[in-house]
């Protein structure tokens, strides 16, 4: 963190985030709150640090900068909370995201009053760095009678919420896992999200299923790059890929209770 933000702003985002992470973590791990899948302390403080490094490494300049940014804690602050949220918040099954909200917002509230009411998860980012309901940020519907209607993609505040999420994490070459149960839409939002992406990111789609072996994965992958070196794959030169490996779960379970592509993945 030290080559993104300095002093005064370095040691408040240390010393509010420890804090956080100490009350909230005991909170995770020992109330009646459970997560999707099952995490270790560790991952949650490096998800949250990777969204912190993100978004500080952006406002940097401006942080720096007292005339075009008059308020530079708070830019901080908003960052910082939002980072949290998406990371220890992320993980937590739907129905007790609200009592993650309660404690969350009390915490938060100690070192920013202002923090607003609401749905702590209902909180995106706007374009002058304050906290605002995703709602907001809808764009229009627009109907496009020539589109494929298996295509079409109606925005929600779902729909809005993820491409955020996404665009975020994964133009900042971070990997992500998307979570869900069946028919919430994951694969059509990240598949929307992959087409309408920048230009320097290429993609390709790998789909899980049962039957797939290490050999399917490995095929794939070799498929989609290009030959550097004789034992060196990457993308086209001057390009990004993303893989979206849909449906990770279904493979298999090997003898020992493992699943080989998975394995070849990690
Ligand atoms: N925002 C949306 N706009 C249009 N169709 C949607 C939207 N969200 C979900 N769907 C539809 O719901 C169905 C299930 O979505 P899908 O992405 O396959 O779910 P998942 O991958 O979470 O199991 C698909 O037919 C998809 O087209
Ligand atoms: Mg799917």
């Amino acid at each position: 963190m030290t080559d993104i933000i300095i002093d005064p702003h370095l040691s408040t985002v240390c010393k509010v985030l420890t804090e956080m992470m100490r009350k909230l973590l005991i909170v995770l791990r020992t109330t009646t709150i459970k997560e999707k899948v099952p995490s270790q302390d560790s991952n949650l403080i490096s998800s949250c640090l990777n969204f912190l490094r993100i978004f500080l490494s952006r406002e940097r300049i401006r942080l720096d900068n007292r005339d075009a940014c008059p308020n530079p804690e708070k830019i901080v602050m908003t960052y910082l909370a939002f980072s949290v949220i998406w990371s220890l918040g992320a993980n937590i099954v739907d129905d007790q995201r609200t009592l993650f909200g309660e404690y969350f917002r009390n915490q938060m509230k100690l070192h920013m009053p202002e923090f607003p009411k609401g749905d702590v998860f209902d909180f995106g980012i706007s374009k002058d760095h304050q906290l605002q309901s995703w709602s907001e940020q809808l764009p229009k519907f627009e109907f496009d009678p020539k589109q494929n209607f298996f295509e079409i993609l109606v925005p929600t505040t779902d729909t809005v919420k993820f491409k955020y999420l996404l665009a975020t994490l994964m133009y900042n070459d971070c990997n992500v896992l998307m979570t869900g149960e069946t028919g919430v839409g994951k694969s059509v939002i990240i598949k929307d999200f992959l087409m309408k992406s920048e230009e320097a990111i290429v993609s390709a789609f790998v789909n899980f299923s049962g039957k797939t072996s290490c050999r399917n994965l490995q095929d794939a992958f070799e498929g989609n790059l290009e030959a550097k070196r004789k034992t060196l794959l990457g993308p086209p030169a001057g390009k990004k890929m993303i893989f979206f490996v849909d449906d990770v779960n279904m493979p298999q379970l090997e003898k020992y209770g493992a699943q080989p592509p998975c394995e070849l993945l990690r």
